[in-house]
């Protein structure tokens, strides 16, 4: 049989990467399939770079759109990123009848629900692995693997980037800004590293696997999003005392009120096996109600550990595209007709009414009565201390110093709840700088 058609857009990292798998693994590919895959059309701007990759193995065209007329092209795959010119490319392949296979997270966090119900309107497959972790089967696993559970919740490593900062601040004891400037000398990071360091990028895949964990809509705009360019050194250090390290978690869970969907830094116990997810590595836990935890880690960006991706749902289109569309893996796991009543009854959750531990850091006037003041508010607040640690004076502002940090980690409470003694706390005139909290996740 012909190989199904498959037309390229954009061949920058994971494009070429995409390019050179197939190529060098065809055989073993065309075996698993059941058909061969050709890429046979590869668009890009820069074409004299695109035909360095692809030789005369490939049409190299300046305009996507020549990709989508064509009638032979049977699967798009889009790998140009962004919401703009991605986006009215993708809505124009599934208009024109062609499955569309991308890694563009950002796309689908935001214009999800816009593009599988064209995809379902128009009979045709949005397929998405690589957009979570990269090269982790991570979509596979919870729309498949785990289909027999009741997802509880999803936790992950799933920003490269932010984790190399968060390792390399750890080992050598190194502030942010200098790191990220590491960081973006190696590659990892960059130019412009917003959306890494400001969790947004985590939190477009968190929401991409609450939507398939928990069957809701993608709903990125009810996201807690907030990264790690405020942690300092001193707290990785603090934490570790106590027996914590630090990461930028994607955390999505279900609650009896609703679904908790939220990036930020999260203290986690060092004997966790994804505390110790080091570099620019990525690491997701499920926890099913039936088969308890399990772990998927890997690499999450890269030009070949993302095209591994990419290819798996081209394999997925192969296997899958002949069969009756009712009768495929639903893209978000759920049958669409489900989604809007699970939606209802499973709102996001503002922040305010998540529950969970904290770590908080204050910087105090070391007299008499202050810790005992801080321990009252937070008793009267019914919020219960897990530990206190408090720093030698002269450790902390030198030598005859009157200021000290004292640290306490709590059990679970409402955040609003901590809001609220927070803002009490700051008050107090013994207290002399910006409080620093950071939510503590136990992940048992
Ligand atoms: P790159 O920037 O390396 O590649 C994008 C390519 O698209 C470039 O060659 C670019 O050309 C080309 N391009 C831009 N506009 C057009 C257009 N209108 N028509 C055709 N080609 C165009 O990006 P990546 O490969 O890193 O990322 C691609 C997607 O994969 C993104 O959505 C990203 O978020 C996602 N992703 C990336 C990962 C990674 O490790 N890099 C990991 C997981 C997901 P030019 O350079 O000339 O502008
Ligand atoms: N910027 C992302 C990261 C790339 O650092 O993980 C992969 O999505």
């Amino acid at each position: 049989m012909k190989p199904i058609q498959v037309g390229l857009l954009g061949i920058g990292t994971v494009g070429s990467g995409t390019f050179n798998v197939l190529e060098r693994n065809q055989d073993e590919i065309r075996r698993r399939a059941g058909r061969g895959i050709e890429i046979a059309m590869v668009a890009d701007l820069d074409t004299a770079r695109a035909r360095s990759v692809v030789g005369d193995k490939a049409k190299v065209v300046s305009d996507a759109r020549e990709i989508i007329a064509n009638p032979d092209i049977e699967v798009v795959v889009e790998l140009i990123g962004g919401y703009g010119i991605a986006k009215a490319l993708v809505l124009e392949a599934i208009a024109a009848g062609k499955h569309v296979v991308t890694a563009n997270k950002a796309l689908l966090a935001v214009h999800g629900t816009e593009i599988f119900k064209a995809a379902a309107e128009n009979g045709v497959i949005v397929a998405y692995e690589a957009a979570v972790a990269g090269g982790i089967p991570i979509i596979k696993a919870l729309r498949e693997g785990l289909t027999a559970n009741s997802i509880q919740w999803v936790a992950g490593i799933i920003n490269g980037t932010t984790n190399f900062i968060l390792s390399e601040m750890r080992d050598k004891g190194l502030d942010f800004d200098v790191v990220l400037k590491e960081a973006q000398a190696l590659g990892y990071a960059e130019a412009d590293p917003t959306f890494d360091i400001e969790g947004v990028d985590a939190a477009h895949k968190a929401t991409l696997m609450s939507a398939i964990a928990f069957g809701i809509p993608v709903q990125f705009d009810k996201a807690y999003v907030e990264g790690i360019t405020k942690l300092s050194s001193a707290d990785i250090r603090y934490a570790e005392q106590l027996g914590y390290r630090i990461k930028l978690l994607g955390i999505t869970k279900r609650t009896d009120k609703g679904i908790e969907l939220r990036v930020h830094p999260s203290l986690v116990p060092a004997k966790r096996l994804i505390a110790n997810v080091e570099g620019a590595m990525n690491a997701v836990v499920v926890y099913g109600d039936a088969v308890g935890a399990t772990l998927y880690y890997g690499k999450g960006a890269g030009s070949e550990p993302t095209a591994s991706a990419v290819i798996a749902d081209l394999v997925d289109i192969v296997r899958l595209h002949d069969a009756d569309p009712a009768h495929r893996v639903p893209p978000l796991a759920f049958q669409s007709s489900t989604l809007g009543a699970a939606g209802k009854e499973l709102p996001v959750l503002p922040m305010s009414e998540v529950v969970t531990s904290y770590y908080v850091r204050i910087r105090v006037s070391d007299e008499a009565g202050v810790l005992a003041k801080i321990t009252g508010l937070l008793a009267e607040a019914g919020i219960s201390i897990d530990a206190v640690l408090q720093r030698e004076a002269d450790e902390v502002g030198g030598e005859g110093s009157t200021q000290t940090d004292l640290i306490i980690l709590t059990h679970d409470t409402r955040e609003g709840n901590m809001d609220d003694v927070l803002a009490q706390i700051q008050g107090l005139p013994t207290v002399l700088a910006p409080i620093t909290r950071i939510r503590k996740e136990e992940l048992n």
